[in-house]
């Protein structure tokens, strides 16, 4: 059989950075209220013009650096992203582009936050199945295009950027003790639409419409459920909270991180937090999160990872990997 190992992390930030003061300038609102509530500090916003598939192939090619992988190589593109280009073409294929490849098959997957874990997930059922070799898996969003700058109950927690991970199969060993994806969870749930949402769309109002959210029940949601797909990981894997080296959540907020690694039992050490610098980034926080972690020398070979998101729909997830 074939498992799928990662070979390189890779992350992008647009250059304007906003901070929670600058921002309560335009909006009414203050660094304490946003800090205290959710431990964000500061956001990044693309410039004009600048499109998620941009943010999508900087991080791309990060990912391709750090792996020393030649962009020839991939022959699986998939993109995370709620914030897509264009209604179509899919946004993977204009990262399939940027990078000049012109085989193998790109396609977006859509599942809001937890778009980063569905995509792993995704890429890690066609390496192991051994029709595809090379995977980048990237998140990437502009939620700053969705954002309705008169609602500061949401416009506060947002911010764009993009995350890539290298996957490449190898063949025999196995996962947990070898190295590579050891087991995913994935999880979705239509009724709570209306909880979280984007109130345009093609079908519908014809425009791009304005995120929308009821902040508290989301809160619930995604410390009460979510954790249900961690402990099928464990489960699966046949461990526990304390073999873990690292959990690499969503960066939707602090108190949402916490409360989530106390419920499942996780030391507060291992969790790896980023929110703070980038604030809620969608399908961009995982792999955002996974390249800061790696970076600082946090996550290093060897090391089990447990990876979880959480999203409209709802969407959840799990993914725990050897790195
Ligand atoms: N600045 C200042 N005051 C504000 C702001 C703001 N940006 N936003 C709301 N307030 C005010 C409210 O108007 C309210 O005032 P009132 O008491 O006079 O009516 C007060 O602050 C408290 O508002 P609440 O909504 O009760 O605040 P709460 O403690 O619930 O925190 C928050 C709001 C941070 C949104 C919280 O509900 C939360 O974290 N929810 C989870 C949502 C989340 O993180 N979603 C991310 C997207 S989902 C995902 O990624 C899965």
């Amino acid at each position: 059989g074939w498992r799928s190992v990662v070979r390189g992390v890779g992350a992008y930030l647009p250059e304007r950075c906003v901070t929670n003061a600058e921002l309560a300038r335009t909006v009414d609102t203050s660094d304490e209220w946003i800090l205290q509530r959710t431990g964000i500090t500061r956001r990044f916003f693309a410039a004009e013009g600048e499109t998620t598939s941009q943010l999508a192939t900087h991080a791309a090619r990060a990912a391709l650096d750090r792996a020393g992988r030649d962009a020839r190589d991939v022959d699986l593109v998939i993109v995370a992203t709620a914030t897509p280009d264009y209604t179509f073409p899919a946004t993977a294929t204009q990262v399939q582009a940027a990078l000049g490849l012109t085989a193998g098959v790109a396609f977006d997957l859509q599942a809001v936050c937890s778009g980063f874990v569905f995509a792993l997930a995704t890429a890690d059922k066609f390496l192991r199945s051994g029709s595809h070799r090379c995977a980048l898996v990237i998140g990437a969003e502009t939620f700053s295009r969705l954002l309705d700058w008169s609602d500061r109950t949401t416009c506060v927690l947002f911010g764009d950027g993009a995350g890539a991970v290298l996957l490449e199969a190898e063949r025999g060993g196995d996962a947990l003790r070898d190295g590579g994806i050891i087991t995913t969870h994935l999880r979705s749930d239509g009724r709570g639409r209306d909880k979280l949402f984007v109130d345009g769309g093609p079908s519908t109002t014809g425009t791009t419409g304005h995120l929308r959210m009821q902040g508290k029940d989301v809160f619930r949601h995604a410390v009460g459920q979510v954790t249900d797909v961690v402990v099928d990981a464990f489960a699966a894997a046949g461990i526990g909270p304390d073999d873990l080296d690292w959990f690499v959540p969503h960066q939707a907020n602090r108190r949402i991180i916490d409360a989530s690694a106390a419920k499942l039992g996780i030391d507060p050490a291992k969790v790896v937090t980023t929110v703070h610098l980038h604030a809620n980034t969608s399908a961009a926080s995982v792999p955002l999160a996974l390249d800061e972690a790696c970076r600082d020398g946090r996550i290093r070979p060897g090391h089990l990872v447990m990876l979880e998101a959480v999203g409209g729909g709802f969407t959840w997830g799990s993914a725990l990997l050897r790195w």
